[in-house]
């Protein structure tokens, strides 16, 4: 009776594992910067179509996610981490680890574009257009976004740096694998909260079926 008890608790208690380990996927989101409106500069006005600032703060940026800029050959797309760079509306004195051209220097105007830029970097992100000698980020085409982590980069985005590639080892006897793609630091602690609310659900499972078992008493 002790026995079967026990087998019965264990196969519940695998059961109650495999449930609570399927925790939900948060996934990944694609940004279209401006909304509606896109990114465009109204060179009538010579104003921004819309507010990137507003729009930006309506959003929650993750590791992973893409600003997808839908816009067109009249603007430029600069990613800077750089605050200094971002404040002075141009990249001619930037360096080439802190931003990134996208888009610029097509002499070919009204060209429709889609640029997707993955974020790939946690904190302050800068994106600019510098088109009009800075005038269009000067005059709005300007944002700052805060990076989460989120789910962490998916492994698409993981490449900088390289997966390390260990030698196969010289003894058939190893169980290891070749190599292993990187984890990022959250989807591990991600995990280890998922672990640590299924052992206490756990816990408190058996706490609660003590007393309905007659083999305890
Ligand atoms: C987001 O955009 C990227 C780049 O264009 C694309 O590869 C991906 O499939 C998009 N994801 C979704 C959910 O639309
Ligand atoms: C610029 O803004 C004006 C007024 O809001 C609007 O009439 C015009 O169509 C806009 N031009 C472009 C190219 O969006
Ligand atoms: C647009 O605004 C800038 C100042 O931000 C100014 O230097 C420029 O002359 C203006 N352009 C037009 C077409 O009004
Ligand atoms: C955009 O909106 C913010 C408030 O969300 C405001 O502080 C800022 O001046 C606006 N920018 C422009 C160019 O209108
Ligand atoms: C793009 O720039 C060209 C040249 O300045 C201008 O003629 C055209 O109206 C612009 N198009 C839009 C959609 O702003
Ligand atoms: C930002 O870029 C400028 C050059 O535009 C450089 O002098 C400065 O050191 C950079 N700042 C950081 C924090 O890297
Ligand atoms: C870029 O390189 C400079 C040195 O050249 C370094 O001080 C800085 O931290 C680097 N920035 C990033 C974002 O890696």
């Amino acid at each position: 009776m002790a026995a079967e008890t026990a087998a019965f608790s264990a196969f519940f208690a695998l059961l109650i594992t495999m449930v609570a380990s399927q925790t939900p996927p948060t996934a990944y989101t694609n940004h279209t910067v401006g909304g509606p409106a896109g990114w465009f500069f109204n060179a009538t006005n010579n104003i921004s179509t819309t507010n990137y600032s507003s729009w930006a703060a309506s959003q929650t940026f993750n590791l992973g996610d893409f600003l997808i800029f839908r816009t067109n050959s009249n603007q430029t797309v600069i990613q800077t981490y750089n605050l200094t760079t971002f404040n002075s509306c141009s990249f001619d004195d930037a360096s080439d680890n802190d931003t990134v051209q996208y888009y610029g220097g097509d002499s070919n105007f009204n060209k429709p574009l889609v640029i997707p830029v993955p974020l790939t970097i946690k904190g302050p992100n800068y994106f600019f257009s510098d088109a009009d000698d800075g005038v269009q980020c000067q005059r709005g085409m300007a944002f700052e976004i805060q990076v989460n982590t989120g789910l962490g980069l998916p492994p698409s985005l993981n490449q900088p740096p390289p997966p390390p590639y260990a030698t196969p080892p010289d003894s058939e006897s190893s169980q290891t694998p070749p190599f292993t793609i990187p984890e990022t630091k959250k989807n591990g602690g991600f995990k280890s909260v998922a672990n640590l609310r299924r052992d206490l659900f756990f816990f408190f499972f058996f706490m609660a079926m003590m007393p309905l078992l007659p083999s305890f008493r």
